[in-house]
């Protein structure tokens, strides 16, 4: 069967989160509902060194992947920008669903709850963003290669192993290389088997441990530069 991959405009962000919550069903961003999501999913659309791309089945998402080339653009990481967008509707998603205060992915959170929501504060009163930061997984890269990060990856689960994650990883190689990247990086969930066996079975090696992830990385030739 041959997919088509779409890049996601504004008004494909509801299926993909639909596609999100398939796929993440437990997660604290699931919980918090489509209308986050989609909100958050906007950081992908808000600069040229990000993307975002989907495949449709059945007028549904049934697979999407997303990330960004880390060219010293962006004032914070993945995480924090797609919070910073999601923000308002976060909040809105918590009042409505207090139980979600003690959602262990808000426990274990804290710290980066409490930054972000500082970084909001500062910027509601017009205070200029912070610097660019330097991620973590470019500080391991000691040969200074433009990265590419894999943010995020989902299946709809009822597709799982029949290639379409490996599809979407060729698809974030291309965008990547598009972009003159070299190096490709991602933070896996350690338990998360699924996921790091297809992230090996497409090349990619563990590069560091860090407590409850791993930092996987690959090394891409680009003949593009
Ligand atoms: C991680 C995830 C995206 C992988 O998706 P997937 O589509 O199942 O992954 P793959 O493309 O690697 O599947 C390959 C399997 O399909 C099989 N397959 C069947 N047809 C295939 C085809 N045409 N091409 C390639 N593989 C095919 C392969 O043999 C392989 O099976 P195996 O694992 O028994 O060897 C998916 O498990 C997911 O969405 N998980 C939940 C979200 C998540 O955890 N994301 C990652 C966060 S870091």
């Amino acid at each position: 069967m041959t997919y088509l991959i779409k890049d996601a405009q504004t008004h494909d962000l509801k299926k993909i989160a639909a596609c999100h919550i398939a796929a993440f069903p437990d997660s604290l961003t699931s919980k918090l509902g489509i209308e986050f999501i989609s909100n958050m999913f906007k950081w992908y659309l808000s600069g040229s060194n990000k993307f975002l791309f989907w495949i449709e089945g059945n007028n549904q998402c049934i697979g999407y992947c997303g990330g960004y080339v880390m060219d010293g653009s962006d004032a914070y990481g993945a995480s924090s920008g797609m919070t910073q967008f999601g923000f308002n509707s976060a909040i809105k998603a918590m009042l409505l669903r207090p139980w979600l205060f003690f959602h262990p992915e808000v426990i274990s959170k804290y710290k980066f709850i409490l930054t972000n929501l500082k970084r909001r504060v500062k910027k509601i009163l017009g205070f200029t963003p912070d610097k660019p930061i330097v991620l973590k997984a470019q500080t391991l890269n000691t040969n200074n290669e433009l990265q590419a990060g894999l943010v995020i990856i989902g299946v709809s689960p009822q597709l799982h192993k029949k290639g379409i994650g490996s599809l979407l990883q060729v698809e974030f190689e291309k965008r990547a290389t598009q972009q003159k990247a070299t190096l490709l990086s991602l933070s896996v969930r350690r338990l998360n088997d699924k996921a790091i066996s297809s992230y090996k079975r497409n090349g990619w090696e563990i590069k560091a441990d860090e407590g409850p992830s791993y930092l996987m990385t690959k090394k891409i030739a680009n003949n593009l530069k």
